[in-house]
């Protein structure tokens, strides 16, 4: 099968479907996601999309500080001034399409704060602002006459010039290869622009906040055909994921502590109940590692975490919010209080057990400030009609750890900015003639005896990704997973290459390439910084 559009969009989160509804104004848009089209981190968003508007405690410059404080200062200043200036505007758009940010009885908006913002700044729809902004984007996409979103359809491989042997120099992407996961037939999809927006890569991990879609398709891709890929070794771990031995790791919000949410060790929850002291942060081993507390950075506190649970063996460590007006909790978190319930937790009279998840990839497939892919071989240059947007992107906001809640704020800034950039193609468009365009040759391929052995793999490489990878790493470790990592991908290999294609199988490829990007990535990382902490570099800069 074979099909022609203006523009590819692949992933339906925030990014893809922001860049879907405005492009839908120019030309036919083709979305291909490939679950249903609400799967996505997006969907699972909680505290909400960070941006100045209360213009009278707020400005711009504070929200810069704060990003490039979270950052390290390995942020690009530039790029975190677009987004911190185009916000407003963006925000505005979002409830131009219905999406209904809470405001107080004074009608301006309810700000929440989370950890490294010096100012309340998010908006958010209780703790469901992800669907609301992901229903939102739906709706309004579903009703766009140019936009079609086409389920079930994952994508495989980007089509370039260059893949195709069709031009040494200038690299130019055509489109790319589409698995239907119902009928198992691959099409070959031609596109004037193609947009990756396929989110991030938590799957890699045991442990992670992410929804199942999240294996790190749009960077595998990308890097297959030979972009480059930028801060892989900044994988963000969320400090206060619900404790549950089934692996479920539900996220309890950050700004859970922004409204006074303390963290605390059993045995500094045990002294505090026989202290009778009414204010928790006295007791909290927080203290000892920031001044701000439980509120510190991400960075900060998920290794705090991990420290005092190495320390002390215990499982978990407690998140209490009992010193809290209990109906305020309800009323502002009624998804993370009924959720707990199912775990037989009532948040308001008991603490909540967390432990540290894989949460966010700040790295990612490089990107100019338009949003348009730089080429591996020669990053002057960049793959025309090739744009990367969301957290598939590398855009250099978040420098060495992001701000919490600017990851929606920056998925439909360059969304936007990619948009402006890729009308332009349309003036001049792809020449090749659709039945020109290769097919997926489907015949050389047999049946998998044993799809249960790809599923091993994965288990393997989500097991050792957790154990040797993971918030804080060793020269050891990493090159434990290194060796571990190379005979898998081997194997991995010679099943793609030989058996008819399924949707694991798709995604084993993608996420042994990004793993293995990964820790190459953190072998070469020789400075700790931000999200990066290997303990070997701790030991060579004394
Ligand atoms: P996603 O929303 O993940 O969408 C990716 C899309 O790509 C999906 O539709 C998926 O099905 C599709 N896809 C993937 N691979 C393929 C393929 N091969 N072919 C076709 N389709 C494909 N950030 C904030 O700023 N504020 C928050 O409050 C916040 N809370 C969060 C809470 C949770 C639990 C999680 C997991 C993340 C949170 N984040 C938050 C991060 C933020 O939600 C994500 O970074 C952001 O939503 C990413 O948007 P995206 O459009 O890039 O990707
Ligand atoms: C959260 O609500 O804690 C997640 C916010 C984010 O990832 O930015």
């Amino acid at each position: 099968m074979r099909r022609r559009t203006d523009f590819l969009v692949i992933g339906s989160g925030i990014a893809g479907l922001s860049f879907a509804l405005k492009a839908g104004n120019h030309g036919k848009v083709i979305v291909a996601t490939k679950k249903s089209s609400v799967e996505s981190s997006t969907n699972f968003a909680q505290g909400g999309i960070a941006a100045v508007t209360d213009l009278e405690h707020d400005d711009f410059e504070s929200h810069i500080k704060d990003t490039l404080e979270a950052g390290a200062y390995l942020n690009d200043l530039e790029v975190v001034e677009i987004v911190v200036s185009e916000a407003p505007g963006r925000v505005r758009e979002l409830i131009d399409i219905g999406v209904e940010f809470e405001r107080n009885k004074k009608g301006s908006f309810d700000l929440g704060l989370e950890g490294g913002h010096s100012q309340r700044r998010i908006l958010h729809v209780a703790d469901l602002t992800g669907a609301a902004i992901e229903g939102a984007l739906v709706d309004a996409c579903e009703k766009h006459p140019n936009v079609t979103i086409i389920e079930d359809a994952m994508a495989i491989d980007l089509l370039t010039t260059r893949k195709l042997r069709l031009s040494q120099e200038e690299d130019e992407c055509l489109g790319a290869y589409i698995f239907d996961k119902k009928s198992g037939e691959i099409g070959t999809y031609l596109s004037n622009v193609t947009v990756l927006a396929t989110g991030g890569c938590g799957q890699i991990y045991l442990y992670t906040t992410n929804p199942s879609i999240s294996t790190g398709d749009g960077i595998a891709m990308a890097y297959r055909v030979g972009a480059m890929v930028k801060d892989l070794e900044f994988v963000q771990f969320h400090p206060t994921t619900l404790y549950d031995q089934d692996e479920s790791s539900f996220l309890i919000s950050e700004a859970v502590r922004g409204e006074g949410g303390v963290l605390m060790t059993i045995s500094d929850y045990e002294e505090f109940l026989k202290s009778g002291e009414s204010d928790p942060s006295n007791f909290s081993f927080m203290k000892n590692y920031d001044e701000r507390g439980s509120l510190a950075t991400r960075d900060v506190v998920a290794r705090a975490v991990d420290r005092e649970l190495k320390r002390s063996g215990d499982r978990y460590v407690y998140l209490y919010l009992l010193h809290l007006d209990p109906e305020s909790i309800k009323e502002r978190f009624p998804h993370i209080y009924s959720t707990c319930l199912e775990y037989d937790i009532d948040i308001t009279k008991q603490p909540i057990p967390v432990v540290p998840a894989a949460h966010y990839m700040v790295g990612g497939v490089a990107v100019n400030k338009n949003g348009q892919v730089i080429r591996r071989d020669n990053p002057t240059q960049i793959i025309n009609r090739l744009y990367a947007i969301g957290e598939t992107a590398c855009t250099g906001l978040h420098g060495a750890n992001r701000l919490a809640s600017n990851s929606l704020l920056e998925s439909v800034v360059f969304s936007h900015r990619s948009y402006l950039d890729s009308i332009k193609y349309l003036e001049k468009i792809v020449e090749i003639p659709l039945e020109e365009m290769p097919l997926w040759d489907a015949s050389k391929y047999k049946p998998i005896d044993e799809k249960v052995l790809l599923k091993h793999d994965f288990d393997e490489i989500r097991r050792l990704m957790w154990k040797y990878v993971g918030i804080v790493r060793s020269d050891l470790r990493l090159q434990r997973a290194k060796r571990r990592l190379n005979l898998l991908e081997e194997d991995i290999s010679h099943y793609y290459w030989n058996y008819i294609l399924n949707e694991d199988l798709i995604e084993l490829r993608n996420i042994i390439l990004v793993a293995r990007l990964i820790v190459e990535a953190s072998i070469e990382r020789k400075q700790n910084i931000g999200l990066f902490y290997n303990i070997d570099n701790e030991k060579k800069e004394k």
